[in-house]
């Protein structure tokens, strides 16, 4: 029998949470346990859960209960549920369902080594705190094999507090970490293959993280990226509205590794719905905040988030934000219905019914599709940057992420897996472009 343990972990919900993933999986990776792609093999599973939307905590107990027979098969192993529906539901998950060794919050993954300490004993382990210490001074270097594009959290927490939104509560407040730890960390990941880095954040552009010379704010950030030898292209994700400031407008412009790609949630076209949503932005002042992105960068591919059937929504409600996204012309957008989160201010409102809200989803998804199949065909024939990230099915094939974060197959050799390529567009698929290199 070997030492080496098999960890199995299942993300739910945001890229900050596959960031986390790889941090909890090095963190135990001290404790001796290597990642697994089979559950049946694991002799520890981790749900990294998210409580965003709908049902959350439902899913998270159907999915344990289906693991009931891996656990009485193999009465050594553990379960730990991690991520935001264990910072909402604590200790519950334990009464609910006792074969749950271990629940840990986002804020306190660093303290797994010492939970799973705990666990071995045989003892269950609860840690659902917001610390003192920053997590991230806690966890071992990053380890993980290097992808061609890698995330980097460099912001979380949020203080915004939407009607509808639980991250403010599973997540905190807002924190920002230290410049110098993001270029060391970025640095590394540099070293080790990376070429793209995606900087993340409940609300990446409030980034304001102390340096030794003050408040440096996601621009600045992103300038001193910008000269990491090595690093081909930087993105950032998820961004407020409220918090583009000029500089980081004018980035987009002038920083020629910063992707021509922004996703900017806006939620709803209706001032009513924006008020009652807590947005502090009106729809117009959306409009000209967009209009001031694409005029320091006119090829920018926009993406969004829209909520529909939000408590109070009526049809001209409904309306406004379908005018909104003719206005705007998305890329790529999400859309999704209202979901009421326990313990938000919204879920005190009365609801729409569900018919209308799922009618007006399909409505707003239709005129989505089309423009975002319109921005996919107008690639066609165009010559555009691609990092390849891994191999196609078809043999031959890589795949990779253009400038503008489309998908783009490509007949090309395996050497140019984490390089940037330029390649001409040939055809568009409906997720998918293809192309062929230059
Ligand atoms: N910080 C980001 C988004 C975080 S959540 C921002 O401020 O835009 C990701 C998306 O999930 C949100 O943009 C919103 O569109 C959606 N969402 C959040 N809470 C929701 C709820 N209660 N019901 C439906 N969608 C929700
Ligand atoms: Fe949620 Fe609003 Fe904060 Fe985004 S800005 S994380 S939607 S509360
Ligand atoms: Fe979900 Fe938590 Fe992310 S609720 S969307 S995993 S911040």
């Amino acid at each position: 029998m070997s030492d080496v343990k098999k960890l199995f972990i299942k993300t739910y919900g945001c890229q900050m949470n596959v960031y986390d993933s790889e941090r909890m999986a090095e963190a135990l990776g001290a404790k001796g346990y290597d990642t697994t792609t089979e559950m049946d093999e694991a002799d520890m599973i981790l749900l990294n859960t998210c409580h965003i939307r709908e049902k959350a905590a439902e899913k998270l107990y159907s999915d344990l209960g289906r693991m009931k027979p891996l656990k009485e098969d193999k009465p050594d192993l553990k379960i730990g549920v991690a991520g935001c529906v264990a910072q909402a539901e604590g200790g519950e998950i334990m009464r609910r369902q006792p074969m749950v060794d271990l629940v840990v919050g986002p804020q306190t993954y660093h303290r797994l080594p010492a939970m799973m300490d705990q666990v071995d004993q045989g003892v269950p382990a609860l840690d659902t705190d917001f610390p003192e210490e920053d997590k991230f001074d806690h966890l071992p270097k990053r380890v993980t094999k290097a992808r061609p594009s890698a995330f980097l959290t460099v912001q979380e927490g949020c203080d915004k507090f939407c009607a509808f939104c639980v991250v403010p509560y599973t997540r905190g407040a807002e924190v920002s970490r230290p410049p110098e730890r993001l270029l060391a960390e970025a640095r590394a990941l540099v070293e080790r293959g990376v070429r793209e880095i995606t900087l993340l954040g409940q609300n990446v552009n409030a980034y304001h993280g102390e340096g030794p010379d003050g408040t440096w704010s996601l621009a600045r950030l992103i300038w001193a990226l910008d000269e990491i030898e090595g690093l081909a292209r930087i993105r950032f994700t998820t961004s407020h509205p409220n918090d583009m400031d000029d500089d980081l407008i004018a980035a987009h412009g002038t920083c020629a590794k910063l992707m021509p790609y922004l996703h900017l949630p806006v939620q709803s076209g209706s001032d009513t719905i924006l008020k009652a949503m807590n947005r502090k932005h009106t729809g117009a002042s959306y409009i000209a905040l967009i209009e001031r992105i694409r005029a320091a960068r006119p090829d920018l591919a926009l993406s969004g988030d829209f909520i529909v059937g939000f408590p109070g929504e009526t049809e001209q409600d409904f309306e406004d934000t379908m005018e909104l996204v003719r206005q705007v012309n998305y890329a790529q957008a999400y859309s999704f219905k209202y979901s009421a989160r326990p313990g938000t201010p919204a879920a005190e409102k009365d609801p729409v019914s569900d018919d209308v809200a799922t009618a007006r989803l399909h409505k707003l998804q239709a005129l989505l599709t089309e423009q975002q199949k319109a921005a996919q065909e107008n690639m066609v024939g165009r010559e555009v940057g691609v990092l390849f990230e891994k191999e196609g099915r078809h043999g031959g094939q890589l795949v990779g992420k253009s400038d503008y974060l489309h998908a783009v197959h490509c007949d090309a050799p395996v050497e140019m897996i984490g390089t940037v390529q330029r390649v001409r567009i040939e055809a568009s698929a409906s997720n998918s472009l293809k192309g062929v290199l230059i």
